[in-house]
């Protein structure tokens, strides 16, 4: 029932490309993206390894498969001959005019996948065209499944045998083209391999269809999507009758919860939490996951993988309580949450720390951070963030001063902040190393977290200030003690050398016990707890000045910083048009997409930058860039068809009774 082979069908009945009338008659709007404002700010971050430029129209993440973009698999295989399967998106088809004729995709696949390494060892490959009904396979298999273990089968899809390379396709797929690589190009972390396509298997009744289709459009008018038709002459590119309204989330129960790509082991360890594998099952996996890393040959070690690919297809397909994951009932997650709120939790949280000596640190600091350094005093700390030219956050830290001379700086992205560093860095009599692996830093939060420290540190910290750092110790070894937390509660940071590790843990189960202690391992520490307090985290300020995130308060006006002048003129001008809030969702299955889009009456107001399940206030929550004239707290909007209430960002706590 297939239509196979790279032929052409020269039927005079089916236009060659579509006309302007024929795109007002399918309603379609276009949307234009001026690149160059877009990534405006390119050169100047070029530098820093990450593109912080804007592009505030996203309407398509890893968890969504939303239209225009066309999905297709690749298939490719390693030099044992395992198969791998992995959803791309980028990559257009193209095709030669006389006397080549040829048709060619190129493909772009990024350095870390298998599939860039596979292509680039076999040069061949199958490229079938996903639809809208596998977004649960497109999930699988993007999955982080062991080096070697097959997407095809844990997926669940019949291999296609193909007529002229090696990898097999994708049965369950609309079309298959059989690909070989003959060029690639490296742009930034992709490859752009160009492949030619050397035979092309099409679902015969599709192919039936793109023949009789109303507006002529090939199959792109029978399928999500659908690129390329051999039935047009030349063969055409389009996107075909794409419902704009069909957009579907992928099924958020698979993955990684916190990176829903995560590592294997962070994905088997969320499948633990979520109850679809008990212990024993997890522990097979790891195990069995070692052994075929090991040797990831099909044949050597043929029964290994059997196994491990049985028990991960078995695992993946299994419905789990309820049919559906909702946060709101992770019993786990809820408990941590509940102990840090209640009595006490800790939590190893070592964050990146740059130490900032020398005559002229303080001065160096104040230029390139928002807050008055120079005004920190001796034991004293501030948070605030740092700014490119054009006032955009790159980064927010905490800034510590330890000792009369010393800074520490405490952020998460060291290396972008060291290249920025030496990027502004002119006669300043400063230096700045990495201190990360000398210091560990256990985070101790909750009403209870003073009685337990006083227990356990030679020095009573009850009078201890707020964002003070003080030397302490813990029998007789020297500790700092931070009064610091990301939770809303009282609590503390301690800074140990890395080989008191084991006795501050004692230490802390030993004292904690009469208030029950609980190790925090959930990423309660970093959703549910801070975001019903409505603290930030750097993926909600990305492309952000700090006065559109309420942040003033961390700003010193009244000394020059990089990007002050920019920030200067908004105020000016009658400060920033868009401002963020918080939301509030009743229903608890709601599951949003990374930076979708808020509509109030149909219009677009705002995006989300993150939503979460709070277990104090009971109700999914999150942040909202709302346009400030468009909507206010108080306002009924919608979020991807979940009918949400614009808050003050503060769910918990505004008075910060609980820290005192
Ligand atoms: C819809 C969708 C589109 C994707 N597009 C691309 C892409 O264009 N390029 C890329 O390198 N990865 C893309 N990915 C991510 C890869 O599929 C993913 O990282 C996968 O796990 C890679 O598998 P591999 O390491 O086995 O090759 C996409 C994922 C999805 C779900």
């Amino acid at each position: 029932m297939r239509y196979s082979g790279n032929k052409k069908n020269n039927d005079p009945t089916i236009p060659k490309i579509i006309n302007k009338e024929e795109k007002t008659m399918l309603g379609q709007e276009f949307k234009f993206f001026n690149l160059l404002e877009i990534f405006k700010n390119r050169e100047e971050v070029e530098g820093t390894g990450e593109c912080v430029a804007v592009y505030d129209y996203t309407d398509f993440n890893m968890r969504w498969v939303e239209p225009p973009i066309p999905i297709y698999y690749i298939s490719t295989l390693d030099e044992y001959g395992n198969s791998n399967v992995a959803p791309i998106s980028l990559g257009t088809c193209c095709w030669g005019e006389h006397p080549w004729g040829r048709h060619y995709y190129t493909v772009g696949v990024q350095h870390t996948r298998n599939t860039n390494r596979n292509l680039k060892l076999n040069k061949e490959c199958v490229i079938s065209y996903a639809n809208a009904r596998q977004l649960k396979e497109s999930t699988i298999a993007c999955c982080p499944l062991p080096y070697g273990i097959s997407e095809m089968d844990v997926a669940k899809f019949t291999p296609l045998p193909s007529k002229i390379v090696k990898p097999a396709g994708i049965k369950e797929c609309i079309s298959n083209m059989e690909a070989r690589v003959i060029d690639q190009v490296e742009v930034s972390n992709t490859t752009i391999f160009v492949c030619e396509i050397v035979g092309m298997s099409i679902d015969k009744e599709a192919l039936d269809k793109d023949r009789h289709s109303k507006y002529q459009l090939g199959i792109g008018g029978t399928d999500l999507v659908f690129e390329m038709s051999l039935t047009g002459s030349p063969a055409r590119m389009n996107y075909g009758l794409i419902d704009q309204k069909r957009i579907m989330p992928c099924p958020s129960t698979i993955g990684d919860e916190k990176d829903w790509k995560g590592t294997f082991e962070s994905w088997m360890l969320s499948e633990l939490h979520r109850g679809r594998i008990n212990k024993k099952e997890y522990k097979k996996l790891m195990l069995l996951n070692k052994s075929w890393i090991r040797n990831s040959d099909p044949v050597a070690n043929g029964a290994v993988k059997e196994e491990l690919t049985n028990l991960l297809r078995d695992m993946i397909w299994r419905p789990i309580k309820d049919n559906d994951y909702v946060r709101k009932n992770d019993v786990q997650a809820r408990k941590e949450h509940n102990y840090v709120r209640n009595s006490v939790g800790y939590y190893d949280f070592t964050h990146e720390l740059m130490e900032v000596t020398g005559k002229d640190a303080a001065k160096f600091l104040d230029k390139m951070l928002v807050g008055g350094v120079s005004k920190i005093k001796t034991t004293h700390a501030k948070y605030m963030t740092m700014l490119n030219k054009d006032g955009i956050i790159i980064d927010d830290v905490i800034v510590f001063r330890p000792e009369e001379d010393v800074y520490w700086v405490s952020t998460l992205k060291i290396d972008k902040m060291f290249i920025w560093f030496d990027m502004n860095k002119e006669d300043e009599d400063v230096s700045y190393r990495e201190i990360t692996s000398d210091k560990t830093m256990y985070s101790v939060q909750g009403p209870n977290s003073r009685n337990v420290l006083n227990a356990m540190l030679g020095k009573d910290i009850t009078d201890q200030k707020f964002y003070t750092i003080v030397d302490n110790s813990i029998d007789g070894h020297p500790v700092k003690i931070a009064r610091c937390g990301y939770t809303g509660e009282l609590g503390y940071e301690i800074y140990c050398d890395p080989d008191d590790e084991l006795l501050v843990e004692t230490k802390l189960e030993e004292c904690g016990k009469d208030y029950n202690i609980q190790r925090i391992t959930t990423d309660v520490t970093t959703t549910s707890l801070p975001k019903e307090k409505g603290y930030v985290l750097m993926s909600d300020l990305e492309r952000l000045n700090p006065l559109e995130v309420g942040f003033d308060w961390t700003i010193d006006w009244s000394k020059d910083f990089i990007g002050k002048d920019v920030l200067e003129k908004i105020k000016a001008e009658g400060g920033p048009s868009r401002t963020m809030m918080g939301f509030m969702i009743d229903d608890p299955k709601a599951a949003l997409q990374f930076e979708g889009v808020i509509t109030k009456d149909t219009k677009k107001v705002g995006r989300i930058t993150c939503y979460t399940y709070g277990y104090t206030v009971e109700k999914v929550i999150g942040y909202a860039l709302i346009d400030k004239d468009a909507a206010k707290p108080g306002d009924t909007v919608k979020i991807h068809g979940y009918t949400a209430t614009l808050t003050d960002r503060v769910f918990y706590d505004p008075e910060n009774k609980r820290m005192r």
